[in-house]
């Protein structure tokens, strides 16, 4: 029979190996172990104030908590699977190192609200380091796109390529769904940041607990205002996985492009060596592999999502064991969200565009039969009919193997009466990106005002 627990006073008998193995969850949430030690040691420094501690037993408690923390941190700690999770392998050690005042710390506490703090420390955290992370990304699409304002590509619409637009504006579409989702991380750490501590079981406590001054020891600005919701809610964490599954989401969109983009028949890009492998049977080919596992990882992210709405969905009030599944989705989603976005930052930095190639498929689909037929509403052809004038003309540049630009006006006049020779400068490729100048259109004033704003943006983020 196994030692007795730290809960076990009512218990004759241990518990079974088997159950041991089942419930613990050390084997992860120790690396929870620095939010555990200073959510106790603010809880320890307010116990003093509230009178409750005398000032030397907390700094004696703050004292024996450095040391277990230095312990972790050397590696010499000893994580005890009988200790079940971090909370109590660091309290036990504490007790070791101080004595039985260690037992102290834990008036006015429980393991349910303890966690609760620990998991909001952690995720803010983690959210903090993807806001950079994002922040970063988005500065290397920014400096891209000013590299390419005059790169042309075909813009698509079902894939198939509709009008051309500007390399500058095709990443900057990148840079919105980044924007935003650093938005939805500031928004979410909102939620995150509020301090559970005082909740103890869940109905609050008898002792004198100050939750607001916990709060302001740890630097968090919101208290909770309930205390059955304080340790049964995991939405924050929810939201967390939520914005990260959509972060992977926008990567693997833009995996998705570099992939169709780096394959030869496209040859719009070529991808750099450091993120690309090589086949060991086919010596010619350089695989995306960055890009296909972090579309492939998408679906890990997204499943941790669906772990965790599964774990909620049936909870009575308040807390239940169940809530100890919340923390392996978090971390593992917090470990591909934060690679990705690292690799798609480095990937992005060294990825070589190739414009002659954009350029060549740009001429040969017809992208600037919009032109002709806007240009032949201009002149007062109703639009219907400008657009059926412009399918003949496409079909008969397509029988001669030519582009609508290398139409003579003779082949335009069969067409239209009302073509004249500055259709010309309207067919230009150049032009068809040039002259969209609505706001936020893929015109060069829209696409400047989009890097100056994002410039903007970033810097008052920071
Ligand atoms: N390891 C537990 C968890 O992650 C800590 C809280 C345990 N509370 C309890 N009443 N058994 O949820």
């Amino acid at each position: 029979m196994a030692e007795k627990k730290m809960w076990g006073g009512r218990f004759a008998e241990g518990t079974a190996a088997s159950m041991e193995a089942y419930s613990e969850s050390v084997s992860y949430d120790w690396q929870l172990y620095a939010e555990d030690i200073r959510g106790s040691q603010a809880h320890a420094r307010v116990l003093a104030k509230q009178g409750f501690l005398t000032e030397d037993e907390a700094a004696q408690i703050c004292e024996g908590l450095d040391k277990v923390k230095a312990e972790i941190e050397a590696g010499d700690f000893e994580w005890k699977t009988e200790m079940e999770d971090v909370h109590m392998n660091v309290e036990s050690r504490l007790t070791d190192i101080i004595g039985p005042l260690g037992g102290k710390l834990h008036t006015a506490r429980s393991r349910n609200d303890q966690v609760a703090l620990d998991f909001r420390l952690h995720v803010a955290a983690r959210l903090a380091s993807w806001k950079e992370y994002l922040a970063s990304l988005i500065e290397v699409y920014v400096a891209r796109a000013e590299e390419h304002k005059e790169t042309l590509l075909p813009g698509c619409t079902h894939f198939q390529p509709a009008q051309p637009v500007s390399l500058a504006h095709h990443l900057l579409a990148y840079c919105q769904m980044f924007k935003r989702d650093l938005e939805r991380v500031e928004d979410a750490l909102k939620r995150v940041r509020v301090m559970p501590l005082g909740a103890a079981a869940l109905a609050g406590t008898t002792h004198p607990v100050n939750p607001q001054a916990v709060a302001d020891d740890l630097g968090v600005e919101n208290i909770f205002a309930n205390s059955m919701d304080a340790v049964s809610d995991r939405d924050f964490a929810l939201e967390a996985v939520f914005t990260g599954s959509l972060i992977m989401t926008h990567l693997s969109r833009m995996c998705e492009e570099v992939i169709i983009w780096a394959n030869p028949n496209f040859g719009y890009v070529k991808l750099p060596d450091q993120y690309a492998t090589g086949s060991s049977i086919m010596p010619q080919k350089k695989n995306p592999d960055a890009c296909e596992l972090m579309r492939g990882k998408t679906g890990r992210v997204v499943g941790s999502l669906m772990s965790l709405l599964v774990v909620l969905k049936g909870l009575p009030m308040t807390y239940n064991r169940d809530l100890q599944e919340d923390k392996e989705p978090f971390f593992d989603a917090d470990k591909t969200v934060t690679a990705s976005l690292g690799i798609m930052k480095g990937m992005l930095e060294q990825l070589v565009f190739v414009p002659e190639k954009m350029l060549a498929t740009v001429e040969r689909g017809f992208l600037n039969a919009t032109e002709l037929a806007d240009y032949l509403a201009a002149k007062g052809v109703p639009f219907r009919e400008a657009h059926h004038i412009t399918g003949a003309a496409v079909a008969f540049a397509e029988g001669k193997g030519v582009g609508l630009e290398n139409l003579s006006l003779e082949d335009f006049k069969q067409f239209s009466a009302d073509i004249e020779e500055d259709v010309f400068g309207v067919l230009d490729y150049r032009a068809c990106v040039e002259r969209r100048t609505s706001p936020g259109g893929t015109g060069p004033a829209s696409v400047n005002k989009q890097i100056g704003d994002l410039k903007v943006w970033l810097e008052a983020i920071k």
